[in-house]
């Protein structure tokens, strides 16, 4: 989900509002997946590297996913939306972390979307943490596999992407579900995130339907 900044900036409107009407995308493009039969719908909210930005920002953001979690999310969860959060826990505040836990744990019993939400989320220091698990459990060398590292990723539950959709002209992964992504498709919109939406998303999905898969094979 990139383009907030920009998206703000083009408007001379403060970086938090970019965020704000950020949010307000994800709800529409959540609704839009739904009605278009995506089942599973993961989104990069916040990276391991997005710690650098100025104090300021990154409060904004924190407080836009309590915010999102109390306002948008059980909307969407009374139209079968099952929320999981993935990535580190250990550096947001209490109450933030209680509330993810509580709407996934309220959202567990839904099957329609699975809406899958990477905060404080790096594909490295997933794998990084994989690897210390395999070691802290003392896995021998000859039953590490591909099966029992990505038991181990932060998101063991979490299908590999068929596409991955990327927002505001960059051409880049920048830390996004490195080991899952090995086949995915990419599309990249031109579209700044908080402009996203259906008429985007099927547009994306389109696109997709047009690439021949082979995974590797003939
Ligand atoms: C989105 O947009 C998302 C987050 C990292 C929270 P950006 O804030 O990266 O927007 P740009 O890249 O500055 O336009
Ligand atoms: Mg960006």
């Amino acid at each position: 989900m990139d383009g907030n900044g920009r998206w703000a900036a083009s408007r001379g409107l403060s970086v938090a509002e970019g965020h704000r009407e950020g949010a307000r995308a994800l709800r529409r493009t959540v609704e839009a997946a739904i009605d278009l039969d995506v089942r599973s719908l993961a989104v990069y909210a916040f990276s391991t590297e997005n710690w650098a930005r100025p104090p300021d920002e990154v409060e904004s953001i924190l407080d836009l996913l309590e915010e999102t979690i109390e306002r948008e999310l059980p909307d969407l969860a009374h139209q079968g939306v099952r929320t999981r959060f993935f990535g580190r826990r250990d550096r947001i505040p209490q109450a933030l972390r209680e509330k993810m836990a509580t709407l996934e744990a309220e959202t567990a019993p839904n099957d329609r979307l699975h809406l899958w939400i990477a905060f404080d989320y790096g594909g490295r220091a997933e794998l990084v943490e994989a690897a210390r698990s395999l070691v802290e459990d003392g896995i021998r060398p000859e039953d590490v596999s591909e099966e029992t590292l990505a038991a181990r990723l932060s998101a063991p539950k979490l299908p590999d992407p068929d596409l991955v959709i990327r927002t505001s002209g960059e051409q880049r992964l920048s830390n996004f579900l490195l080991w899952q992504s090995a086949y995915a498709e990419f599309v990249f919109a031109e579209t700044y995130w908080p402009d996203f939406g259906e008429d985007e998303l099927r547009a994306a999905l389109e696109e997709y339907t047009r690439r021949g898969r082979r995974f590797g094979a003939r």
